[in-house]
Order: C-alpha cells, then structure tokens, then sequence
C-alpha cells in the first residue's frame, strides 16, 4: 500500500483512498498495542527528528512513542534549547540535522506553511504535526479513526466542530477530512471566531446556537479558545464565552440523546467543557489520545515506503 504524496503536510492534499488506507493501517497498530510487547521492528533503519518550535504535550508523546514502536531511531529537538535563539534560520537547521543523516522530519511550527517550505527545499519527508493556524493532519486522522471505531463509520456522521474555528488547525484539517470521506460536518461559535468564506469554501453548516447544533449532531468536537493566536479582542470574557458556548451536562440532559464528546486537548475545564461531560461516558477523548499511536505509527510506516514486513 503507498500513499499518494510522499509527505504529510496536510489533509487538503489527501485522497479519500489516502485516508482510508491510513485508518486501516492503523487498526492493525492498534492491535500491535494491544499485545504484550508492543514493538515491532517496522523502521528500524530510520532515523527520524521530531522538531518541534511550538510547545506540545500530546502530539510530541504521541509521535515519540509510535516512532519508538516501530523501532525507528527518534531525535528530539525543542527549539527553545538550540541554537535558534542564537539566530540561525529553520533552512540551516534541519539541513545540519540532515547532513547527520536523518530520513524523516516530524514538524510542529507556530508559522502556517513552514513545513510545506520545507517540503521543497529538503529531500527527507515530512509530516505536519501542527503548523500556525493552517492544519494539524495527524489529529484529524486520529479523530476519523476514534469516530469510526466508536461508531463504526464516517460517511453520513453529522459532526459539530465546537469553537474558536478561526484559530484553529484542528477544525481546518478536520473539515477537510470529514468532507472527503462523506461526514456531514457544521461549525459552531461566535460570529467573530468563524470565518465569514467557511461555509461556501468548504459546503459545510455555520450554527451560532449550540443547543441547536447538539440536537443536530452525532458527534461534537470540542475546541479551546486559542488565546495566544488572538491579537485582538474578538468576545467579551471567557465566562460570557462558557456560558454561551461551553458544554454542561444541563445542557446535554436537555438535549436527550448520546452525542460523542471529543476534544483535542489541552481542555480549559470550565470554559469550554465542563469536567463532569469531559470525564463522563459519553466523552471518547482518552481513547482519542491512545488511538493518536497506532495512526501516528500508520502514518510513519506507510510514508517509510510502506513495504517493511510487520510482525
Ligand atoms: C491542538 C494543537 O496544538 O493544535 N492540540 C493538540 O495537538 N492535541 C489544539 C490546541 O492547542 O488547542
């Protein structure tokens, strides 16, 4: 199985068949970790560098440890610890790490579209794991793959994206992903935190009201203001915002029937979801974090050429 791109930079360059052999293959990572030794020697003649310029708690874990799975060797590097305080720019950097001889990045940036810059001017591969506010493919593929296996497919789901939309590379890569393979998808939040073109780009649904999108939907994907992208002020508080769009279990008793919560993390408890539906039955979103494995290990095998025997 090969994909059709050679990096991952973002779902909009993904066909549906990508993403369906990504989720695939990551069932059966699944399984990998399941056993008892969860380590199959899939990469062992890849070096791979996790550079990270932007703070991450799941997403740097979460490829760590699939790298370490697949018995890659794995190099970790934070940019607040180089020597890019000392002026040296992100071109010159990764071609030193490649000069050491490394197969594949592993990129998170606070710009849009560095990794896509990167793509044309280093031979290595590369996989977005966050770039600005433009995509953060893994998370949407780990999402699809938590939506699938808690409800046993994708096509025809009606999936809400709750928040700061504007902000947000989670909600960009998921919309992609959930119109190419067939969900129903709306966005919901305040006017000023929802891009006034969403809904003729994409063919999605715009809902100001979350009761009205929660009555609506089968799933709700639940996201965090994103502060520190904001460089004006766009609502009034995070309380007016919590009490207009934060999700309680009042307000899900009243709408009588079994939506999956989901959330990306890091959740402001209180703000946008309250703890009682966050750590609630209902909420898939520590599954959604265990599942962030196996498709980070799909994505890395089938970008490593895909033919190395698993066993
Ligand atoms: C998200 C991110 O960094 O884009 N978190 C994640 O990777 N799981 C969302 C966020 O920061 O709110």
């Amino acid at each position: 199985m090969q994909l059709s791109s050679r990096h991952l930079l973002g779902i909009r360059d993904l066909t549906p068949k990508d993403i369906q052999i990504i989720l695939d293959t990551a069932v059966q990572f699944k399984e990998v970790l399941q056993r008892p030794i969860k380590k199959v020697p899939t990469l062992r003649d890849v070096t791979i560098v996790n550079l990270f310029y932007e703070n991450s708690t799941r997403t740097r874990i979460s490829f760590e440890l699939a790298e370490k799975r697949l018995s890659a060797d794995t190099i970790n590097f934070a940019a607040s610890a180089s020597s890019v305080a000392k002026g040296e720019t992100l071109l010159d950097t990764v071609n030193n790490i490649l000069s050491m001889k490394v197969d594949m990045v592993v990129m998170r940036h606070s710009a849009s579209g560095a990794p896509h810059f990167l793509s044309k001017h280093i031979p290595a591969a590369i996989v977005n794991a966050g770039d600005g506010i433009n995509e953060h493919p893994t998370q949407a593929l780990l999402d699809a793959f938590s939506i699938r296996e808690k409800l046993g497919s994708l096509s025809g789901r009606k999936v809400a994206i709750i928040g700061d939309i504007m902000h947000s590379r989670v909600a960009l890569s998921n919309i992609y992903l959930l119109k190419k393979v067939g969900a129903e998808v709306m966005v919901v939040g305040p006017p000023t935190l929802i891009p006034k073109y969403i809904k003729k780009a994409f063919d999605i649904q715009v809902a100001y009201n979350l009761k009205e999108a929660l009555m609506w939907c089968d799933v709700a994907n639940v996201l965090r203001i994103q502060l520190e992208r904001q460089n004006q002020v766009l609502f009034s508080s995070l309380r007016e915002y919590s009490l207009a769009y934060g999700i309680n279990r009042k307000l899900l008793d009243s709408v009588n029937k079994e939506i999956v919560i989901m959330h990306p993390g890091p959740i402001n408890r209180g703000v946008e979801l309250d703890s009682d539906v966050a750590d609630s039955k209902q909420s898939i979103i520590l599954q959604q974090v265990e599942n962030g494995v196996a498709v980070r290990m799909a994505v890395l095998y089938l970008l490593a050429g895909g033919q190395t025997e698993q066993n």
